[in-house]
């Protein structure tokens, strides 16, 4: 196998996802230590108040404790070169998720094990199922009173409908917590370890040890034994395929704060997972080990770095090798392109690179040319990646800047914020930028819209929620909008493209619309 191909071969991409609070940021960390990227845990994440984690970058994520932006970080593990990508722990960014999703070949999703999987982030959970990906669950925070395991499975399956299959099973929980079983090799995993800092000590012992006993008490030993002879007759058969395809997750339980069970899942994990996959294109799949470059932009972040005001789109390399100030080909500008300072994480922080291959992420400087879902590749090459779909927003308002001296500031702000994805921005028929309708996915989006402009473009805005609930395109273009009959509560707008839209505050509304309105075709996506 030549350098290239063994190079691609050992990367593994995947995006990880958690509610807040159940240990991401940990858990992350805690893979730099075993990774050698860092000597000792906790040099990456303070405490709460002068919380700091690598891939916080915004004020407002300190302030709410939350992630709301998702970032990137590579590195080593045994001969792995690792890519993570963070997302955003909150359910009104699941589009960011899922965007995100899109650069990731798989996903590992933290459940905190007191709590299961929680109301609020449901709706971010299930956005992973949609890509088909291979899901692997770590349920966390095992030395701490955790629920059931049966339950917590149980849980996982109900609630987000995807079939388990625990590779390991949890020995005690709190203080009691001793370690794991190992289902594959039928050994038990035990750990000794100080608060966290370093790596934990394993030792391995089969269940027939006598030994064992001593080291996990006769009640645990006990349990332990009935538990596995439940698994084994009732639970689900391993099925290698089920995994790849995102209907049957692999689920590893453990703490990242003692670093229990944080390697084992890390070996497994990375021996289960695939080297970078195939990207679908219009026209077919673009081989990763593939000698021609090809990416495509799945993220555009501005405001980076407030001292230095930039724009980075991120872009997931499909194929081929990437070298610094190579020229490539934006397919939607149809334009020869050099990448300018090509950035990645790594472990704790950014650095100008030299070269990158199929798997990995790279930031590059965005001079506003680039859109969420653009594709790049080798010049002469004719490479179309399938587009990245925008959700449909959910909650409305109207946004009004305070004081119009400011419109410039104000219509560059609200741009630079639609254009990363994070905010779509209709208008009334026959009305200018000065009072936009603004819709998002998620409402806490709009507190992120108030802050950033705010912060980053100092223009003060006044936000008036709106009661619409529904959004639909009108896609026969020969309609003319004002000639629509609607009931008095639907509003009729244009995007910024000027396709017309109706806003509806009840699905019956929309019956009632295309009711009377005899050849009204309407779609609940963009054209585009
Ligand atoms: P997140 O990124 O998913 O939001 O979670 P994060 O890793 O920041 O962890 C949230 C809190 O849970 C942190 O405590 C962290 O120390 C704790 N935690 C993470 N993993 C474990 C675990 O395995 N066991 C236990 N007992 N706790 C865990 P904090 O008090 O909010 O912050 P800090 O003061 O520890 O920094």
């Amino acid at each position: 196998m030549s350098d290239y191909r063994s190079l691609i071969q050992k990367r593994r991409t995947f995006a990880i996802i958690s509610h807040p609070d159940a240990g991401k940021t940990t858990l992350t960390e805690k893979f730099l230590l075993y990774g050698g990227a860092i000597a000792l845990a906790g040099s990456v994440k303070g405490k709460k108040n002068s919380r700091h984690a690598v891939s916080d970058w915004m004020e407002i994520e300190k302030q709410r404790g939350i992630s709301v932006t998702s970032s990137v970080l590579q590195f080593q593990y045994e001969g792995y070169c690792i890519n993570i990508l963070d997302t955003p722990g909150h359910q009104d960014f699941s589009e960011d998720t899922y965007r995100t999703l899109m650069a990731a070949d798989s996903a590992v999703m933290v459940i905190d094990a007191s709590k299961g999987v929680e109301a609020q982030t449901r709706k971010l959970f299930k956005v992973c199922l949609l890509r088909d990906i291979p899901i692997f669950t770590f349920i966390n925070k095992m030395d701490r009173e955790a629920r059931n395991p049966f339950d917590l499975l149980e849980e996982i399956e109900l609630e987000l409908g995807i079939k388990t299959y625990p590779m390991n099973w949890p020995i005690g929980c709190g203080k009691d917590f001793k370690g794991v079983y190992d289902r594959n090799s039928s050994q038990i995993i035990s750990f000794k370890g100080d608060s966290g800092k370093h790596e934990a000590e394993a030792t391995v012992s089969g269940l027939d040890d006598p030994n064992l006993k001593t080291l996990i008490g006769p009640y645990l030993h006990e349990q332990l034994c009935d538990d596995i002879e439940l698994l084994d007759g009732a639970g689900y058969e391993f099925d290698m395929d089920a995994v790849r395809h995102g209907r049957l997750s692999p689920v590893f339980f453990g703490s990242a704060l003692t670093n229990f069970g944080v390697e084992p899942f890390l070996e497994e994990f990375l021996r289960m997972t695939s080297s970078p996959l195939p990207r679908k294109t219009i026209e077919g799949e673009v081989d990763p080990f593939d000698s021609d470059f090809s990416a495509f932009v799945f993220k555009i972040q501005a405001n980076m770095n407030k001292a230095h005001r930039d724009r980075i789109a991120f872009m997931r390399i499909c194929s081929g090798k990437f070298e610094k100030n190579m020229e490539v080909l934006h397919q939607q500008e149809g334009k020869k392109i050099k990448l300018s300072q090509p950035q990645q994480i790594m472990a704790q922080e950014r650095e100008i690179i030299e070269e990158a291959y199929a798997g990995d992420i790279i930031g590059v400087f965005d001079p506003g040319i680039f859109s969420i879902g653009d594709t790049l590749c080798a010049p002469g090459k004719k490479i179309l990646f399938e587009g990245i779909p925008t959700f449909a927003p959910e909650h409305f308002a109207r946004v009004r800047q305070m004081d119009t001296m400011k419109r410039k500031q104000f219509v560059k702000g609200m741009s630079q914020i639609a254009q990363e994805g994070a905010i779509q921005i209709f208008q009334e028929l026959e009305s200018g930028m000065e009072e936009v309708i603004v819709g998002v996915v998620g409402v806490l989006q709009f507190e992120v819209l108030e802050y950033r402009l705010k912060h980053e473009y100092n223009v003060d805005i006044r936000l008036e929620p709106l009661p619409y609930q529904y959004i639909r395109w009108i896609s026969n273009d020969e309609i003319d909008p004002k000639k629509i009959t609607v009931t008095s509560d639907t509003k009729k707008i244009q995007d910024l493209k000027g396709h017309h839209l109706l806003l509806f505050t009840s699905e019956w509304n929309i019956r009632w619309a295309l009711e009377r309105n005899e050849g009204l075709e309407l779609t609940d996506f963009s054209r585009g």
